[in-house]
């Protein structure tokens, strides 16, 4: 379907949603808070790209268009053209909102508005946008070139051809779809962040240090990665951030952030994105830091 595809926020989302899109042969408009953000983003897309190249994954050829395709913008004007706007920003309601009532000035008659959030109700947020009939949420999963889902999430106002028409856009992309009500976390997220935020109580309640939960979940789960490893690939920000909305929009008690968790957000220790989480990341191989 969509030729033209803006994208609001180049973050680890928003960058893995640009080189996927781009590799699928869409032109990519990725915007941030400014263009020096966008453009060091389109930068760690070339770095990325050049990493499958070296590993022999793609040919030199097929990075080099997957690149051009990609446009940093200063602002949101170019989008005009844009047949399907994603906005992948940080996971702040305030900032989505102030991002499509500006984009919702360029939207085109046709075009659809996608929000990446993790959690925010998409029946609320489709409000700040020009258009709740075309306005969707479209959840993707990182790091978002490798992984197979994308969950499509209609609001109640979502009309159902803006619905058909994410679900073939998505599919586009070689994804598999997950159509999701619009329920607090959606699927994946509402059975993810539960999970992460036990394994963070379970190191507060000294049960079993960082490595061996981890270990445990990898090894007798066989998940790829253990939930702090996964809590700090995430980023311990967003972890706090959606199960506070599973939590404030449910009111129940099980959603109830894990006192660590707050504690290493409070920190200022989010993750990889910061150097220090549950791991540290400042030598060559992660070292649990519990
Ligand atoms: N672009 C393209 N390909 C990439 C890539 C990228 N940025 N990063 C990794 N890859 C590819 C590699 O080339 C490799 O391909 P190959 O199998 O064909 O050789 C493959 O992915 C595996 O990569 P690595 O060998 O470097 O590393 P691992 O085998 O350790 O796998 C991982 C890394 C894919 C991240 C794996 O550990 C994993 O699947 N982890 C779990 C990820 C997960 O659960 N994500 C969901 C998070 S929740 C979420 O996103 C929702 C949000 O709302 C919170």
């Amino acid at each position: 379907m969509s030729k033209v595809i803006g994208i609001i926020g180049a973050g680890q989302m928003g960058s893995g949603i640009a080189q996927t899109v781009a590799a699928h042969g869409m032109e990519v408009l990725l915007a941030d808070v400014s263009l020096d953000v966008a453009e060091k983003a389109h930068a760690g897309i070339d770095r990325a790209l050049g990493k499958l190249v070296g590993r022999g994954k793609i040919e030199i050829a097929d990075a080099e268009a997957t690149l051009g395709r990609i446009t940093p913008v200063a602002d949101y004007a170019p989008m005009e053209r844009a047949d399907l706007i994603i906005e992948a920003a940080t996971e702040k309601e305030a900032i989505k909102q102030a991002i499509f009532e500006k984009a919702g000035q360029v939207l085109a008659a046709d075009a659809i508005m996608a929000s990446n959030t993790s959690s925010i109700p998409i029946t609320r947020m489709a409000n700040y946008s020009p258009d709740p009939a075309r306005f969707i949420g479209l959840h993707f999963f990182n790091p978002v070139p490798v992984m197979g889902l994308i969950e499509v999430i209609p609001g109640l106002a979502t009309a159902q051809s803006t619905t058909d028409r994410t679900v073939a856009f998505a599919e586009g992309l070689g994804k598999q779809v997950v159509l999701s009500q619009d329920e607090p976390g959606f699927v994946v997220n509402r059975i993810l962040l539960p999970m992460i935020n036990e394994a963070v109580f379970v190191l507060g309640q000294s049960t079993a240090g960082i490595e061996d939960i981890d270990k445990g979940c990898r090894l007798g789960l066989n998940h790829p990665m253990g939930p702090l490893q996964l809590a700090d690939f995430v980023g311990l920000d967003t972890c706090l951030d959606i199960i506070m909305v599973l939590y404030k929009t449910t009111r129940d008690a099980k959603y109830r952030p894990a006192p660590l968790l707050v504690k290493y957000v409070e920190a200022g220790w989010l993750g990889r994105k910061t150097g220090r989480g549950f791991y540290d990341y400042s030598g060559e191989e992660p070292v649990a830091t519990r």
